[in-house]
């Protein structure tokens, strides 16, 4: 999905660029590359992680100008051909791309015509080109950017520069983020904030077919057409940000192991003195609007359906959508919608979309990220962090309890509901009993269900709501085929998967659903599953496989979430797999 860095007049660029590329890991990649000027343009890349790049990258290079790379294949495979930087046919224009260019076929036609030719598959080399072509018959690489942005359909976050030069960068984008770092006596470019936080806290956000002139000392943005667009200076202390192990062996579970103080910190950030800290007009806002729509992808949208039953309990009707879903069927019920992005990274491209379809439909909107900085932060009304440090394991395990936690409080705000602190504090006891005392029986657990090839989940109202993160959970990292049912629903089609030996995880915690579940149960068992329950102490039998302590029902995805989390880390573990960096996925997709 790409990440993009790019520096000019920085001492020590490769430093920049090395580590900002590794910054920008969590956009998943499966090769790397950097450019630079010294006595023209000089490229280094390959597939693989951004380590072995730096392995093949000179280690004293004297250089005013560095751009560098991570790619996700989409257009061509992941070979070295294909990797970026790119440069152009004439040896002109380098650059790299972050984003798909639609057009990209009708555009490489026009430029075989002209007798360009290509060495890879990319849609981006095809851009390298094209803007080579306009280089080289306007002799300005400004107009030939403005007519390549006229011709782009698609989206692009672009940065380059030319082999004439080395004072100038060139920027550009549509769709795909792009940010500026100011520092005195250099700039630096890269795809979010995270990277640049060292350097500086000054910080320029390009709009969509807006495109930059940077040298040194000065960052001139333009339009589209060509003219000066006076833009604003961000000033954010973005928090720096520490990948560090600390001892454990995988990041996911040292997150898991987190989920407590994660819970401890959204109590403490928005809820002091005995009230809660939520900023009035976005509680007001939320007051007067006649319906709450929640917006996210994969776990941040399970995370909405939660969210959306608290607001419902606080009697705002609610609906929830998975966000390429709603994009493509934007629907806005209700008479005055406020509309609730969920993300954890703040980059899902997605959600990006959506937000720009609620601006052009002027509604209130508020993002829940755990990204300070990131483009959703910046450009939403209302921005409320997680403050649960970063999640660095592509498998979302704190950042999805302390997003429910949040709603849980966001909603209680509403009708100033503090009963909902006691519950957090009650289940973070929970939590820690769960760390503290289970480990040993989900490890059993994930040991006998390692080599199924399908596992189901089964849970009623919060349960269910959990289950689907459970199976997504466990799906995501340890490959095998996993579906989270309705209690309910089992007999409405799922109950003809079931056979002799499937696995069934059951949540039993809410006391109303409770003998359904057992019915259940008794359905599934005598068509052969291995059913393993895991029920809290006013609800359990015996033979139940884990017997979890006490607590408010509704807060099933904070309480005990971790042991679904466990699981698919046992499982993934004992079939040696890559926990934290599952085949195929990312940690943000920021293409759509
Ligand atoms: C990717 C990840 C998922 C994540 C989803 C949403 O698909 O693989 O684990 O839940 O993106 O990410 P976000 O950063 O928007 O919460």
């Amino acid at each position: 999905m790409c990440g993009i860095v790019g520096s000019i007049g920085l001492r020590r660029p490769r430093e920049y660029v090395g580590n900002g590329l590794k910054m920008l890991d969590y956009r998943g990649y499966d090769s790397a590359g950097v450019a630079y000027f010294d006595n023209g343009i000089k490229i280094y890349k390959d597939v693989g992680s951004v380590e072995h790049l730096l392995g093949i990258v000179p280690k004293n290079i004297k250089t005013n100008i560095m751009i560098g790379h991570t790619r996700w294949a989409t257009h061509g495979a992941p070979n070295k051909n294909n990797t970026h930087p790119h440069i152009s046919f004439h040896k002109k224009i380098c650059l790299v791309h972050n984003g798909v260019i639609e057009n990209y076929k009708e555009l490489k036609n026009f430029l075989l015509e002209k007798c360009y030719g290509f060495y890879g598959e990319t849609d981006s080399e095809v851009v390298a080109n094209l803007v080579d072509y306009y280089y080289l018959e306007t002799k300005d690489v400004q107009k030939a950017i403005e007519k390549v942005i006229s011709l782009l359909k698609g989206s692009y976050a672009i940065c380059l520069f030319d082999s004439d030069s080395e004072n100038d960068l060139y920027i550009f984008k549509k769709g795909s983020p792009l940010v500026v770092g100011l520092g005195k006596g250099f700039k630096m470019v890269a795809s979010d904030a995270s990277p640049m936080v060292e350097y500086t806290t000054d910080f320029i956000e390009l709009s969509d077919l807006e495109y930059g002139i940077i040298n040194k000392d000065k960052v001139t943005i333009y339009d589209k057409d060509g003219n000066e667009v006076a833009k604003e200076t961000i000033h954010k202390d973005i928090e720096l940000i520490s990948h560090d192990l600390k001892g454990y062996p995988h990041y996911m579970l040292k997150e898991i192991e987190e989920i407590p103080q994660t819970v401890n910190r959204i109590i403490d950030n928005y809820f002091q003195n005995d009230e809660f800290q939520f900023d009035n007009d976005l509680l007001n806002d939320l007051n007067e609007s006649d319906h709450i729509i929640f917006i996210g992808c994969g776990t941040s949208y399970h995370a909405g359906l939660v969210g959306g039953r608290y607001f419902e309990k606080y009697d705002k009707s609610a609906s929830r959508f998975i966000a390429s879903e709603w994009a493509f069927h934007p629907t806005f019920p209700g008479q005055k919608p406020f509309i609730i992005l969920i993300s954890q990274s703040g980059e899902t491209a997605d959600l990006i979309h959506c937000l720009k379809i609620i601006k052009e439909h002027n509604l209130k909107n508020l993002i829940i990220t755990n990204t300070g900085g990131s483009t959703l932060d910046r450009n939403c009304d209302y921005s409320i962090l997680l403050h649960s440090g970063i999640e660095v394991s592509v498998a979302s395990t704190k950042a999805y309890v302390a997003q429910v936690a949040l709603f849980a409080m966001l909603a209680a705000a509403l009708q100033n509901d503090k009963q909902v602190v006691k519950d957090l504090k009650q289940s973070i006891d929970v939590i820690n009993d769960i760390q503290g005392n289970f480990k040993p029986i989900i490890k059993s657990v994930a040991e006998e269900i390692k080599d199924k090839k399908n596992i189901f989940y089964l849970g009623r109202s919060f349960d269910y709501f959990l289950s689907l993160e459970a199976s997504l959970k466990l799906k995501e990292i340890s490959y095998i085929h996993s579906e989270a049912v309705p209690g309910g629903e089992l007999k409405h089609g799922p109950i003809a998967l079931i056979e002799d030996g499937l696995p069934v995880i059951v949540f039993i915690t809410d006391p109303e659903t409770a003998p359904s579940m057992r019915g259940n149960i008794e359905e599934v068992k005598s068509r052969g599953a291995k059913v393993y329950v895991i029920a809290t102490e006013a609800l359990a039998k015996e033979g139940d496989t884990i017997v979890v302590k006490n607590y408010a029902f509704y807060l099933s995805s904070v309480a005990i979430s971790s042991i679904a989390f466990y699981l698919a880390y046992y499982v993934s573990l004992a079939k040696g797999l890559n926990v934290d960096k599952p085949r195929n996925l990312a940690k943000s997709v920021t293409v759509e």
